[in-house]
């Protein structure tokens, strides 16, 4: 955990932002696997850890703005308990911790929000993404589930959205300490990318290698040899020579800051010489991305550039034809990038995705597009120093979205569909680094780490 006076801090400001009314934080409890007893692995809210710091399962928070006092629920366990699990610290001891003095028991929350019922008194609260979670909110504020997530605080929401949004120094250095793992992990990937090896057995020991770090996986790994598939969570193939290996992955530390890194790199020593062309138009718009990060600048203008150099660069190879910015304002480069740029970055992956992507990546007046390809870019917003952030450009050659495009006639004048066709077995390519907006420009966060088509296998052996 950060310091006490770290978490009353934040919680000070959350109240001051939301002004009046009782703000409800739910934490995470375990949930089973295959029988009661067998769990997944514990990992608490995001927003729970961001204002108490208490990674424990089975807690909820009352801050209540009004009279400036915030009470923990949960309990200690029994002795009946202990025989199982050995002593654990008291509720009352994490709590201090977090600088709270008050705590209760778990089911007396039940008496605390019905009478903030009974005086109809504002209850703030988040929306619910777990089932359990979404259950007791309904019992408790006798809501239906329809009207569960709409009846969120979009007051809370945009606080916490606000203050999650800029890092302060203390959890750039636990990100920077993920991005770290998240580097050996890559590094190994890289190396054990041969002929004959498993997806499976790569994608094993990296993650034993987040574990051993202390923390764990900030995301399922999406390690294959198949990278035009997006978010391809299988590793049933066999490496061979000639292949390209994807891995995008990333750790989290003890304390849930988390790394997300993407290389694609050669199973053979090197690239083919039409894996090195492609691969190398995705460095050039990942490079004129970074060049152009800096607070107030918006993201969505980012990524424009970066389809743009993407666009350029297919043109020069005879993928693309046409004018380029013509092109990526119609859309046609989602033929070969069908995604966004990048997201924030921080205690979640896609930082505070459960807050709602138009308070996190967009604004009331920057709305986000409906258009093919755009419409999947999760941030829009200018940003800010202190905007911990990704840049991942990619080029995915996805079959059946040529057979259909090709069969309307699609971009006809910026896709050269017959020399597609000879590419239809490509795969993918994605770089992926984490950066900090900086008040000049952006940083690129860990430690040198090679993303040259000649150095990236020679650079991890
Ligand atoms: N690892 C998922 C992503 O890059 O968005
Ligand atoms: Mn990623
Ligand atoms: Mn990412």
């Amino acid at each position: 955990m950060f310091s006490k006076e770290t978490y009353k801090a934040r919680r000070e400001k959350l109240k001051e932002q939301v002004g009046h009314g009782i703000i409800l934080l739910l934490g995470n409890a375990e949930s089973s696997m295959n029988y009661p007893d067998n769990t997944y692995h514990f990992r608490q809210d995001s927003n729970f850890l961001y204002f108490f710091g208490i990674d424990r399962p089975g807690l909820y928070a009352i801050i209540d703005v009004d009279t400036d006092t915030d009470i923990i629920f949960g309990d200690d366990i029994s002795v009946e308990d202990i025989i199982w699990t050995g002593p654990l610290q008291t509720l009352n001891d994490h709590a201090a911790q977090a600088g709270v003095l008050k705590t209760s028991s778990l089911i007396s929350i039940i008496d605390s929000i019905d009478a903030a019922v009974t005086q109809k008194r504002k209850i703030h609260y988040l929306p619910p993404y777990r089932a359990d979670n979404m259950q007791k909110l309904t019992g408790w504020l006798h809501i239906s589930f329809e009207l569960l997530k709409a009846s969120a605080s979009v007051e809370l929401i945009k606080a916490i959205v606000a203050q999650r949004s800029v890092k302060s120094p203390e959890e750039i250095i636990e990100i920077e300490k993920g991005v770290n793992t998240t580097i050996d992990m890559q590094t190994k990937a890289v190396m054990l990318a041969q002929d004959g090896v498993s997806e499976i057995s790569i994608a094993g020991i990296i993650h034993g290698m987040a574990v051993s770090a202390g923390g764990n996986l900030a995301f399922p790994t999406i390690l294959t040899v198949n990278g035009q598939i997006l978010h391809n969570h299988l590793h049933g193939n066999i490496l061979k020579n000639g292949q390209m290996l994807l891995c995008d992955c990333g750790a989290e530390t003890a304390m849930h800051y988390g790394g997300d890194l993407t290389r694609t790199s050669p199973v053979d020593e090197k690239f083919t010489s039409r894996q090195k062309e492609i691969y190398d138009i995705v460095v050039q718009s990942h490079e004129a991305a970074i060049d152009l990060l800096k607070p107030g600048v918006l993201f969505r203008d980012v990524h424009l550039h970066a389809c743009e150099k993407l666009a350029e660069g297919l043109k020069l190879l005879g993928l693309m034809k046409g004018d380029v910015k013509e092109a990526v304002h119609q859309g046609a480069h989602a033929m070969f990038f069908q995604c966004g740029l990048g997201h924030m970055l921080g205690l979640d992956t896609h930082d505070m995705e459960d807050l709602g992507e138009e308070y996190v990546g967009y604004t009331e007046t920057l709305q986000k597009s409906t258009q093919f390809g755009l419409k999947s870019l999760r941030l829009g917003r200018k940003i800010e120093s202190g905007f911990v952030l990704t840049v991942e450009p990619g080029i995915y050659i996805i079959p059946e979205l040529i057979d259909l495009w090709k069969s309307e006639k699609r971009f006809t004048d910026f896709i050269n569909y017959e020399k597609l066709e000879t590419y239809k077995d490509f795969g993918g390519i994605r770089i992926e680094e984490d950066l900090l907006i900086t008040e000049n420009g952006s940083r690129i966060l860990g430690k040198p780490f090679s993303r040259d088509s000649e150095k990236i296998k020679s650079h991890a052996m």
